[in-house]
């Protein structure tokens, strides 16, 4: 296996820097497998928002490729996550996208677990049955501000970093007092890291995306700042507008760049994501802002995350790779508990300008997947202008797969 994945990976050791993948890294059933084991089994994902489990016995499944997963809140409050197959003969315990239970109870025979995942009763098992070494097996879970990340290695690797400035820059936002007011999920027919890509710049923003672009800046000195690039008079001034507020704003960046967290301006008067550019939520805010204008508080994480904390509701966004063509894409609004819909906002104003955005997106990336699946394809240049989170992306991915196969830096562009 190691030997295969060290032959997959030197068709990278041609790849020119900044230029895109090589084909068979958007195409190729082997390299999806390779990216499956040597990134979405070993990195830490984002799963869920913790309000969306806010009682005991609250869980949420999702499916990482094979891993079937069960994200659980105990009756300590605390939030969980395990293997969503039973120890008996590995039936998935609960079945359903999401509910609530006051013990996990699997369908086929009725092993019944505590929601902490210890095995309380399997009937007739005998006296040499110990239940004590049959609970559901856990899985790397933790909750960074209220966003809940899992991560299927058995060694994790260290997320404190993150967490740290998750706890910090969503403090404001208020995520544990949030609901969610829309969800949506859409399978776009591309593989998952042109998705990744595609979300890394606005280059294609004007010529794609007339909803957003009403309200989002697509320059690059506003949307993908880096260590070295130049970052605009108004967003350095933003930030010390939200600062003094007590709203972390600053760009920070994991050493790695895995992760980001920087909060924009929005355009001229913009609030929120809207047509009209005024807040959807205006009377009953999620974030502790005092002002309307608070922007947008971007944050990636990769493989499989960005969202927009903005200063009445936020979203978040969760891929997920289910083939090498086809990347399951679910966005949820939240807004806090106490607003009512049709009093204090309304849906179709909520969420209009994402729903159609994540189409064109969709549309934008499967035009981008039909082309590369053409034997013609020959990887072309990033703009280092407009592009440089893509390559920053890009090269993450190269580097991550290469240190875990072992073809070392030679692999990534430097
Ligand atoms: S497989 Fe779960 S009880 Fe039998
Ligand atoms: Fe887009």
């Amino acid at each position: 296996m190691i030997v295969d994945d060290v032959a997959k990976l030197s068709l990278l050791e041609d790849r020119k820097p900044d230029h895109a993948l090589p084909r068979p890294f958007y195409t190729d059933a082997e390299i999806f497998d390779l990216d499956l084991r040597r990134v979405w089994y070993r990195d830490w994902l984002f799963a869920i928002p913790s309000c969306e489990i806010p009682q005991t016995g609250n869980f949420v499944t999702m499916q990482v490729g094979e891993y079937a997963i069960v994200i659980v809140r105990g009756a300590d409050g605390v939030i969980r996550a395990f293997h969503n197959s039973c120890r008996h003969r590995g039936s998935r315990v609960c079945t359903v996208l999401k509910g609530s239970a006051p013990k996990l109870v699997c369908p086929y025979h009725q092993w019944t677990y505590e929601l902490d995942g210890r095995l309380l009763y399997a009937r007739d098992m005998g006296p040499d049955f110990k239940a004590a070494d049959h609970g559901l097996k856990p899985v790397a879970c933790v909750d960074a501000g209220g966003v809940v990340y899992v991560c299927l290695a058995d060694q994790p690797p260290a997320i404190d970093g993150f967490v740290n400035s998750a706890r910090r820059y969503l403090a404001p936002h208020r995520l544990n007092e949030a609901k969610i007011a829309y969800e949506s999920t859409i399978v776009e027919k591309g593989n998952w890291k042109l998705v990744i890509e595609n979300n890394r710049e606005c280059y294609h923003c004007a010529g794609a995306h007339p909803e957003l672009c009403r309200t989002y800046p697509d320059r690059p000195g506003f949307t993908s700042m880096d260590e070295s690039g130049a970052i605009e008079p108004a967003v350095t001034a933003h930030w010390e507008k939200c600062e003094a507020a007590g709203l972390p704003s600053k760009f920070v960046i994991a050493p790695d760049h895995q992760w980001r967290f920087a909060r924009i301006p929005l355009l001229g008067p913009g609030e929120s994501y809207t047509m009209d550019g005024k807040a959807a939520v205006p009377t009953k805010r999620l974030s502790t802002s005092p002002f309307a204008d608070a922007g947008s508080l971007l944050n990636f994480h990769y493989p499989n995350t960005w969202n927009h904390f903005l200063a009445d509701h936020s979203i978040v966004f969760r891929v997920l790779p289910i083939s090498p063509t086809e990347t399951e894409v679910t966005t949820k609004w939240l807004v806090h508990k106490d607003a009512v819909e049709g009093v204090d906002y309304k849906l179709e104003n909520l969420t209009r300008v994402w729903i159609a955005t994540n189409d064109e997106d969709r549309q934008v990336v499967e035009e981008n997947q039909r082309g590369i699946n053409s034997p013609a394809f020959v990887p072309g240049p990033y703009s280092t202008i407009q592009e440089d989170g893509v390559i920053q992306f890009v090269d993450w991915y190269c580097r991550t797969i290469g240190n875990r196969v072992g073809g070392g830096g030679r692999l990534a562009a430097e």
